[in-house]
């Protein structure tokens, strides 16, 4: 955890100084100021390193003055073209990147960014992020870390109540990426469950755990399919955050929450199935999403439903040509087992759309492979009934660096759904346009006028390498993007 302060500027600067420069190079106010202070050391190290000042751009330079140990330029792009997002950037990589375990910030404001060391403090607080409780021995040469960071702002007060939200947000990030991180041996629907239950209850979010006795009562006969292969009973957990005086719920968020997902019947191949743990970083993110707006004490009234189960072969587990009947009364021709995704959302959309009947449903899952064929890793895709609401959500997504990519929903590929023998089925007739195929499958289980939209994350939601941007393993996608989307479209 890095410990972010706010102050005035200083009279006397010492240890480590951070200082933005522009493309050219140009040097901030700041910068230049400094320059002036070193005798020109600055722009020499800019010019000797044939640095531009484009964003990514990260140069550090050992200063040997009494008090000044090293001044880190961070390139910034276009002063005009400079947004919180290129800020946030720039204080992951230099979290990633430069030795030290303090820093002095000295970002000058620009036209568009009026708190500037704000937005590059979020950044350095979301990549200091790593997953390393399983780690009993720790790796001899690990680099230093930031430990702390003192941010100069013309006004610390309003620095700091800015920054308050955003810390609240990046709690609710972190909570998702080590719940995502969890092997599957710790984290199974009942302790998922116990989790949110004991994190998110203190904090004012009233929690539901729905268990297997409950489901059945209910009739959720697709939850109950995925799951009666493992050892593990299913739960659905049901979050409500009441932080307005609003009757109706304003929006709901469903997540898929497979603890597991070895494919069942139709095993998966050996190579990443143990990746498969991150299948329930949609339901991650939900309960992320829930800690950021209750920590921030957010003014909406919201509902959060997560599916938790674990989809394994065994003599009990669903067969493929199993027909079963969802919640919604509708029932499904099971061809492929390890289309279960959609399966226990078919239950978790239904059951929120008419128990709550919420304004705005958006949905997140680790859903289709076929959506990181067609998008990669940077785009998660977004399917909707709404262009308000698709349009929206992609603004938000680029203000925060979540990326999404609206994918065609048609009755053309509705039909390729329509099953012979029960109403429909979990696999398209061709296997083209797998993540359109499953966002209709989606679609029959919502309750129109809902306003809806499905974000397919199974690209986003995991990295498998470290780079400066992001940690390895989980990306807590989905947090930052729909806690700005509630603060702009919901409160
Ligand atoms: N959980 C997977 C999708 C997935 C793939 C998530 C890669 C994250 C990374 C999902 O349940 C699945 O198995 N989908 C199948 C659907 C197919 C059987 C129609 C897929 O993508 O192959
Ligand atoms: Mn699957
Ligand atoms: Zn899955």
């Amino acid at each position: 955890m890095i410990t972010v302060t706010f102050q005035a500027f200083p009279k006397s600067f010492s240890g480590t100084l951070v200082v933005g420069c522009f493309e050219g190079p140009v040097l901030s106010a700041s910068a230049k100021k400094l320059d002036g202070h070193l005798g020109g050391a600055l722009a020499r190290a800019l010019k000797a390193q044939a640095l531009k000042g484009k964003k990514g751009e990260l140069c550090t330079i050992l200063v040997p003055t009494p008090d000044i140990n090293q001044v880190v330029l961070v390139g910034l792009g276009k002063e005009k073209e400079c947004t919180p997002h290129v800020l946030e950037e720039a204080g992951r990589r230099f979290c990633a990147q430069v030795r030290t375990q303090e820093a002095l910030v000295l970002l000058d404001p620009v036209p568009s960014v009026a708190l500037p060391g704000v937005a590059f403090a979020e950044g350095a607080l979301l990549r200091s992020w790593t997953f390393e409780k399983y780690r009993t021995v720790k790796p001899e040469e690990a680099p230093l870390k930031i430990q702390s960071l003192r941010v100069v702002a013309e006004d610390p007060t309003a620095a700091k109540k800015a920054f308050a939200v955003l810390e609240s947000r990046a709690q609710g990030v972190f909570e998702t990426q080590t719940v995502v991180s969890e092997p599957a041996n710790v984290l199974y629907p009942e302790s998922f469950a116990t989790l949110v239950q004991k994190t998110l209850t203190p904090l004012g979010v009233r929690v539901e755990v729905l268990g297997k006795k409950q489901l059945e009562k209910l009739g959720m006969g697709a939850v109950l399919g995925v799951a009666q292969g493992s050892v593990h009973e299913p739960k659905v957990v049901v979050l409500e955050w009441k932080g307005s005086s609003e009757k109706a719920v304003t929006a709901a968020f469903v997540g898929k929450g497979l603890t597991f997902d070895s494919g069942g019947i139709d095993l998966k191949p050996q190579k990443g199935m143990e990746e498969m743990i991150h299948d329930m970083a949609g339901a991650g993110a939900v309960f992320g999403l829930f800690k950021a707006l209750a920590l921030r004490k957010a003014s909406v009234h919201a509902v959060g439903v997560l599916a938790l189960a674990e989809n394994m072969p065994s003599g009990s587990a669903q067969r493929p040509g199993d027909i079963i009947t969802t919640l919604s009364g509708k029932t499904v021709h099971v061809l492929n087992t390890d289309a279960e995704g959609r399966l226990v959302l078919a239950d978790a959309l239904w059951y929120t759309c008419d128990r709550f009947r919420p304004k705005i449903l958006i949905d997140l899952a680790t859903l289709t492979g076929a959506v990181a064929v067609a998008l990669g890793t940077e785009f998660a895709g977004l399917f909707s009934n709404k262009d308000d609401l698709a349009s929206q959500l992609t603004s938000c997504g680029e203000a925060v660096g979540e990326k999404l990519w609206r994918l065609p929903m048609t009755e053309h590929f509705d039909k390729d759904i329509d099953s012979q023998v029960a109403d429909v089925k979990n696999l398209g007739t061709g296997g083209e346009g797998g993540s359109i195929t499953a966002a209709q499958f989606l679609k029959r289980f919502i309750k129109e006028p809902v306003a809806w939209a499905h974000l397919d994350i199974a690209g986003t939601a995991w990295t498998r390498k470290s780079t400066p941007m992001k940690s390895l393993g989980a990306t807590g996608f989905g947090v930052r993007l729909l806690d700005h989307f509630v603060r702009t479209h919901c409160e």
